[in-house]
């Protein structure tokens, strides 16, 4: 089984579903992914459609994986670095820096890719710092975790950097590299959902959320923008994907001059 035939009412049912607990606007050019996506979690779940919806409906872990499936995870070290690297150098440039321990909040890391880019440069620099790395997919989590990297994921990573901070695997890790402890042991990767959940901190000084947006409507993504505007310490840094926008929402953050999708406090 590949596919599956539902009929438009199921369409609706399962993008609302989507949308309320996640966020995600699928829309109708998504049918025939979505088709293959249910289908393929039949299989999984053994599921007849009519029984698998209803599962759907009263299971949020269910909808979880199966968004899983709709939404891209895509994430690779060093991915619109500008950023980061811009932030990174602020922090070194801090008088305070010798006692202070910088406080960043990656908030769709995916497969941990983008704590990790983080992490190296500060760690490359002897700047002190914790990144709290939250997705909604516990999947990607587990993977962040791990630590565990194929070869082609790491292509832009400065060979200096490589060289200090990730180890060659061998044997059937050969083409893969795992970060090393001491980076791992700065980060905490935990379950949170930018819709739902609530962040109690308020603190930090480096808050990102990219390439997460792209798939929100413009007041799914405002309201998610306002809710990380308060995680964030007066002054301090909010970092959109490149292919992300906050023009038309309202905001109280204030453009970084010749940062495109960078923003302060
Ligand atoms: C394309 S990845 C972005 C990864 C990384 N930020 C980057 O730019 O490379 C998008 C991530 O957003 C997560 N996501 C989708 N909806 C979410 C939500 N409502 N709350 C938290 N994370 C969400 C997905 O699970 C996925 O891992």
């Amino acid at each position: 089984m590949d596919s599956v035939t539902f009929t438009s009412n199921e369409f609706i049912e399962l993008k609302t579903l989507v949308y309320q607990i996640c966020g995600i606007n699928l829309h109708e050019g998504k049918l025939e992914l979505l088709k293959s996506k249910v289908a393929k979690r039949m299989r999984l779940t053994k599921m007849n459609i009519h029984e698998y919806l209803s599962h759907l409906k009263s299971n949020e872990h269910e909808v979880i994986e199966f968004i899983d499936t709709v939404t891209t995870n895509h994430s690779f070290f060093f991915r619109e670095n500008e950023s980061i690297e811009y932030i990174v150098d602020h922090f070194n440039r801090n008088p305070q820096k010798a006692k202070k321990q910088f406080k960043i909040w990656c908030a769709a890391c995916s497969t941990g890719d983008e704590p990790y880019t983080i992490a190296v440069q500060l760690e490359n620099l002897g700047l002190s710092y914790t990144i709290l790395a939250t997705d909604i997919s516990h999947s990607v989590l587990e993977v962040a975790a791990r630590g565990i990297y194929k070869n082609d994921k790491i292509k832009n990573v400065p060979k200096p950097i490589l060289h200090k901070f990730f180890q060659k695997g061998v044997g059937k890790y050969k083409d893969h590299v795992k970060i090393k402890k001491k980076i791992q042991q700065q980060i905490t990767f935990k379950k949170f959902n930018l819709i739902s959940d609530i962040m109690k901190q308020t603190d930090f000084d480096f808050v990102l959320c990219r390439n997460v947006m792209i798939y929100f409507d413009n007041q799914t993504s405002e309201k998610v923008v306002n809710k990380l505007y308060k995680s964030i310490s007066p002054n301090n840094f909010f970092a959109i994907g490149n292919a992300e926008s906050l023009m038309n929402m309202r905001h109280k953050f204030k453009a970084v001059k010749g940062m495109a999708s960078l923003y302060r406090k």
